[in-house]
């Protein structure tokens, strides 16, 4: 970071990033930042048509972005993509795991064992692959890095029926603590996010918006809405630039209050 005449840069511009499930949501709005900042961006999404999208929306505004179509269940299409990621613009320096599926909905004494494995598969042991991968192409370069990982304001203030979901994002906290613990003495910072509900595909998927917003939102947080995908990219453009650079193995919430109430 650089504070110039009073002005705070955040020294991203030149810098790789690879974003996660980067077609929609908060993937999308963080790949847009980073992009909209001089990043050169990775769009690593399972999907290849809001994958595109979003490259064409990165580029439209004169900045530059692949898509790399990419399972981040799998381990091979992970490294490929890291590979990828080099081969197109040669370094890594910013990594957002992103990818994840909608909570599930049923209680711990009921729960749908298929769903709570494929939950753990898409929400945990991605991130697990993506970090193995990521963290070996920074080392190798030696020139630090940034890592944010998604966990979920269910890390902070736990909900009722969605226990593979929150399993798997308490998991999400555990492997950015571990990652940020091997990889301080390499220059490379890890971090997780908590955000409380956030207007994106998954939360409509999850809730009926359009029955008892009111009520809804003001169970989720003290500023009497949802937040929007594009609060929660600032956060992780944040925590990806110099400007936290001496910030490592939080998990730092955005949830307007909602761990309080
Ligand atoms: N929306 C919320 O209220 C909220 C709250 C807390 C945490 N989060 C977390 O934030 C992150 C983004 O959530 P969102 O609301 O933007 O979700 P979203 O459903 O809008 O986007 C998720 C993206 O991930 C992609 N994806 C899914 N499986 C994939 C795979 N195997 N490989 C590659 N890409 C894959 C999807 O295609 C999609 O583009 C997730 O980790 C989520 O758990 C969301």
């Amino acid at each position: 970071m650089t504070i110039a005449n009073g002005t705070i840069s955040m020294n991203l511009a030149g810098k790789v990033a690879v974003v996660t499930g980067a077609g929609t949501g908060i993937g999308r709005a963080t790949a847009i930042a980073l992009g909209g900042s001089g990043v050169k961006v990775i769009i690593a999404e399972i999907d290849a048509a809001t994958g595109v999208q979003t490259e064409q929306e990165i580029k439209s505004h004169g900045g530059q972005a692949v898509f790399v179509e990419t399972d981040v269940t799998s381990s091979e299409s992970v490294k490929a993509m890291i590979e990828s990621t080099v081969r197109h613009f040669g370094k890594l320096d910013i990594a957002i795991n992103n990818a994840a599926i909608s909570p599930d909905a049923m209680k711990i004494s009921e729960f749908d064992e298929e769903r709570w494995a494929k939950t753990l598969q898409v929400n945990l042991t991605s991130v697990a692959l993506c970090l193995k991968w990521e963290l070996q192409q920074m080392i190798e370069q030696g020139s630090g890095g940034s890592i944010v990982n998604l966990a979920s304001g269910a890390t902070l203030r736990p909900q009722a029926t969605m226990p593979a979901y929150t399993a798997a994002k308490y998991g999400v906290v555990g492997l950015t603590h571990v990652a940020a613990l091997e990889n301080g003495c390499h220059g490379i910072r890890v971090n997780a996010l908590a955000p409380s509900a956030t207007m994106t595909d998954m939360l409509a998927r999850r809730f009926d918006l359009d029955a008892s917003q009111d009520d809804l939102v003001s169970r989720f947080g003290l500023l009497g809405r949802f937040a929007r995908p594009e609060e929660v990219a600032h956060a992780a453009v944040w925590l990806a630039s110099a400007s936290s650079s001496f910030v490592t193995g939080i998990n730092m919430p955005i949830d307007a209050g909602f761990a309080l109430m």
